[in-house]
């Protein structure tokens, strides 16, 4: 029987367990997302109208327990988000738990089209690695070069099995992807996803958002199995581990 349990009442040790890799040296690719309850992955276009303090306590620790966040550009662009630089008390956390203070952060891109004047690289922690292809425009990826690792994984775009295997061969086996539905869908497609936490949202939409997975074609349906259920007033936050 899967945990359920209310989230407000598990301190933050109690949290951790629950969300802990089990053995940090096989690989996990987990992604975080967020939905309303009719399955629009925005509201007004972006993610964060979803959420609440729940969800965010959930993201932060996600972050904290990872290796390596891994976001598509166009979630990077959308979201506007800055340097991967976690809170000083999780950074803390992680220097004890024999971690580097904050995660490594991968930016999937095919275009590059990325701004090299934001905090996502000024104020970069640790030099942020850009996974593209090999036909990505050269003057973009020279540009990014100085600023970013930018390594190629795929042709003509970011092929997942060469994503997670360039990951790994860094020594990052905890793969924590944040977004976007585009980057989910292929993630799906190549089964390349072992774990989904999916927080559920107390909201109608009622529009045409997307899904949280978005891909041209739809894949094998793929089984998982509910590890874990927590609840925060009407908000429900799920684990699911793939089952192989
Ligand atoms: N509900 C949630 O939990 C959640 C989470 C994240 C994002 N979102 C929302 O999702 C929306 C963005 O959706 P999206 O589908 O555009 O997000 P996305 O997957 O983050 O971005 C798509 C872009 O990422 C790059 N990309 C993704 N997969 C690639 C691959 N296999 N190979 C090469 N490049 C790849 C490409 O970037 P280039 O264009 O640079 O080539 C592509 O245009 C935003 O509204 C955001 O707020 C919601």
């Amino acid at each position: 029987m899967p945990t359920v349990s209310e989230l407000d009442a598990l301190t933050d040790a109690q949290l951790i367990a629950l969300y802990a890799p089990a053995n940090r040296s096989e690989r996990l690719v987990r992604a975080n997302f967020i939905s309303s309850i009719d399955g629009s992955a925005t509201l007004g276009g972006l993610s964060g109208e979803l959420g609440g303090p729940g969800d965010k306590r959930v993201f932060d620790l996600l972050r904290q327990l990872c290796d390596v966040v891994v976001v598509g550009a166009g979630t990077v662009r959308a979201e506007g988000y800055g340097a991967m630089r976690l809170e000083p008390r999780a950074a803390l956390w992680r220097a004890q738990n024999g971690l580097p203070e904050h995660p490594a952060f991968a930016i999937v891109s095919r275009g590059l089209e990325l701004d090299l004047d934001s905090d996502v690289f000024t104020k970069a922690p640790r030099r942020p690695l850009v996974l593209t292809t090999a036909s990505a425009d050269t003057t973009r990826r020279t540009a990014l070069e100085h600023v970013a690792d930018v390594v190629a994984c795929g042709e003509k775009s970011v092929e997942p099995q060469r994503l997670v295997a360039e990951l790994l061969g860094r020594g990052l086996t905890q793969i924590h992807c944040e977004g976007g539905p585009s980057l989910l869908g292929d993630l799906i497609a190549a089964d390349e996803l072992d774990e989904l936490c999916l927080t559920l949202s107390p909201v109608l939409e009622g529009g045409a958002g997307p899904r949280i997975s978005h891909a041209p074609q739809p894949s094998v349906p793929r089984s998982l199995t509910l590890e874990h259920l927590l609840l925060a007033d009407s908000m429900m936050f799920t684990k699911y581990s793939r089952t192989r």
